[in-house]
């Protein structure tokens, strides 16, 4: 079996995405100290993420949780790239590297593979799926042991929990690495001992959200009602309707697809709206238009 790098030694976190989770665990892993290597396919989607990672700093400098110069310091442990493959890729020089990539199999077995060939010997893979199969992603690499599930929750510098999954295959070693790191980005690791779709938190909030996307469609209560009821009826920070918005209405779609899949059970079938909303292109925010205008 491969040893994997030890706790003690991890020195240098790679990204694979630089979306709203790849960028906010890049601020975050950076903010404990970490040098960062942050990758996406273009450097527009790279340029944009700093600007993303620069104004959750404001935000903090604001509250005065960061200073100026802590922000300068953080900005500079972040090495952004569009090389993920090749000898030359930054992610040759990663201790962990952890995938935050689109929702899609097909997209995070390819990148599994490519990180697997470009990684040192005895670097972790991670991933940060939502609810897809770690198993499956370790058995993409020759080093199924060194691969497990740590996943964020977004916004990542505000929210507490890391969920950490392990795949049939994951060492326990990593494990203890994998739970390491996240506790020193301050960060509670709560454990998901099965490999189970949805793992904990998307088994539990996905079919919530999906349900409150069947309440609006049967006419039971406009968007407003049905998020005010849920805000103020069991004291959530933001409505479901809301909170999918926030997510995106294509990850929703794809966990409700990955839960209805591979649990084969029809009460996760996903909402009709849901599929026409995402087929519309209407995903919440970041297209501006979802249950909500933005
Ligand atoms: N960076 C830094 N700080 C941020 C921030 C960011 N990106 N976003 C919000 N904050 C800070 C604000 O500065 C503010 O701090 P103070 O309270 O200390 O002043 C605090 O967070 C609250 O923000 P706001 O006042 O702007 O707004 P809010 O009170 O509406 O909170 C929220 C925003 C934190 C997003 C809150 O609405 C919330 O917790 N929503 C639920 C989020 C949630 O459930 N996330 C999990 C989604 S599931 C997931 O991610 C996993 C998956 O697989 C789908």
């Amino acid at each position: 079996m491969e040893k994997g790098i030890a706790f003690e030694a991890v020195r240098k976190i790679g990204i694979v995405g630089a979306g709203q989770m790849g960028s906010g665990i890049a601020q975050v892993a950076a903010a404990t100290g970490y040098e960062v290597v942050l990758t996406d396919i273009s450097d527009e989607i790279l340029k944009r993420a700093q600007l993303s990672i620069s104004s959750s700093c404001d935000r903090l400098i604001k509250k005065n949780s960061m200073s100026e110069d802590q922000k300068k310091n953080l900005l500079n442990l972040i090495q952004l790239s569009t090389q993920l493959s090749g000898e030359a890729s930054p992610l040759a020089g990663c201790d962990l590297v952890i995938e935050a990539a689109t929702e899609n199999i097909d997209l995070k077995i390819k990148i599994f593979k490519e990180l697997d060939k470009v990684s040192k010997p005895g670097t972790l893979l991670v991933t940060n799926t939502s609810s897809i199969s770690i198993t499956k992603m370790a058995a993409a690499t020759r080093r199924p042991e060194l691969v497990a599930g740590m996943h964020f929750m977004n916004p990542v510098p505000v929210m507490k929990l890391v969920e950490g999954i392990r795949g049939l295959q994951t060492s326990d070693e990593t494990f203890k690495t994998v739970r390491a790191v996240a506790e020193k980005m301050g960060k509670t690791f709560v454990e998901s001992v099965k490999d189970m779709p949805g793992f904990i938190v998307n088994r539990i909030l996905m079919p919530m959200i999906n349900e409150a996307i069947f309440t609006l469609h049967e006419g039971i209560a406009s968007a407003d009602s049905i998020d005010s009821a849920m805000k103020l009826g069991t004291n959530q920070p933001m409505g479901p309707l809301a909170l999918a918005d926030f997510i995106g209405l294509d990850t929703c779609l794809s966990i409700m697809n990955v839960l209805f899949t591979g649990l084969g059970d029809s009460k996760y079938r996903p909402s009709p709206l849901l599929v026409k909303y995402v087929e519309a292109g209407w995903l919440g925010r970041k297209s501006g238009r979802g249950f909500y205008q933005y």
